[in-house]
């Protein structure tokens, strides 16, 4: 929307995340801006990107839709670039139906974006006394979306102490082997687990012999390159691609009881059981 040219990077089959080297060949003398996403709660690049911008004088936006809580070496995820995106959709910790929030500590930014959510609006936006300074959008936050989100704040440290259970569960109790792992966090530098990422070789088998048993997980995305309208960024997107066949997320829901994690685990061991 705001016209910038897209030009997507790989991402490290280990963590998910943006590939660095990938990166840095991508980057040229017009780049703005780099868009890291946090998959599922982790950032552990994001001090090499930050010092990667910094040297090249490109600003970084934080794509946080799944990391609220989570951290970086005691960081919040989100707090590291000139902005951080948030997303409250359904299936995030905390959830105020759709929408979302972004973070800075850049005034002028926090000026410019209150204008575009607003009708591109400034001053006081009610009583008629409306001015219009430039092109916006109406992407206002309602009074009900919000009292939804500070309701759920109330309990968001034991929402943070399940994620951490789940994640610590299907660790514990899920015989990984050569073909199936888990995606790692890094719990102790602060990430916050907000959906378990597999890596299978036989994903589908897998996916529906647990369909089967009605366990169901989900597929992971279609790398972006491959949607139509990305379709003219950069197509040799090869770690995305191989992934993509092989990646899915293991049941993470909040709601889940120890039973439903144990039976999960219990059909996954079982699965591989017969195959090795
Ligand atoms: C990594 C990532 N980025 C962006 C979004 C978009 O967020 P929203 O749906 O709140 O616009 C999501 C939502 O699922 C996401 O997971």
């Amino acid at each position: 929307m705001a016209g910038g040219k897209i030009i997507l990077a790989d991402v490290n089959p280990i963590n998910l995340l943006i590939d660095e080297k990938s990166l840095i060949k991508r980057i040229n003398p017009k780049t703005k801006f780099i868009i890291p996403v946090h998959v599922s709660g982790r950032g552990e690049n994001i001090r090499k990107i930050v010092s990667l911008g910094k040297k090249k004088s490109i600003k970084i936006i934080e794509d946080a839709a799944e990391a609220l809580g989570s951290k970086s070496q005691g960081k919040s995820l989100g707090s590291f670039g000139i902005a951080g995106c948030f997303s409250f959709a359904p299936n995030k910790i905390l959830t105020t139906g759709q929408g979302g929030i972004v973070v800075t500590n850049n005034f002028k930014l926090f000026k410019k974006l209150k204008r575009l959510k607003d009708q591109g609006r400034e001053g006081p936006t009610t009583g008629g006394e409306d001015k219009y300074v430039s092109i916006g959008y109406n992407f206002k936050f309602t009074n009900l979306q919000s009292s939804l989100a500070l309701s759920q704040i109330k309990n968001i440290n034991w929402r943070m102490k399940k994620l951490r259970e789940i994640y610590k569960f299907y660790l514990k109790n899920i015989k990984q082997n050569k073909y199936f792992r888990i995606i790692n966090f890094n719990i102790k530098s602060g990430e916050l687990p907000l959906w378990i990422d597999v890596w299978c070789s036989n994903r589908n088998k897998l996916y529906n012999f647990l369909k089967s048993k009605n366990i169901v997980c989900r597929y992971y995305w279609e790398p972006i390159n491959t949607c139509k309208p990305y379709k003219s960024s950069f197509k040799n997107l090869s770690n995305s691609k191989k992934l993509q066949k092989k990646m899915m997320w293991l049941p993470s829901s909040l709601d889940m009881s120890v039973k439903e994690q144990k039976k999960v685990c219990e059909k996954i061991n079982y699965f591989f059981s017969k195959i090795n």
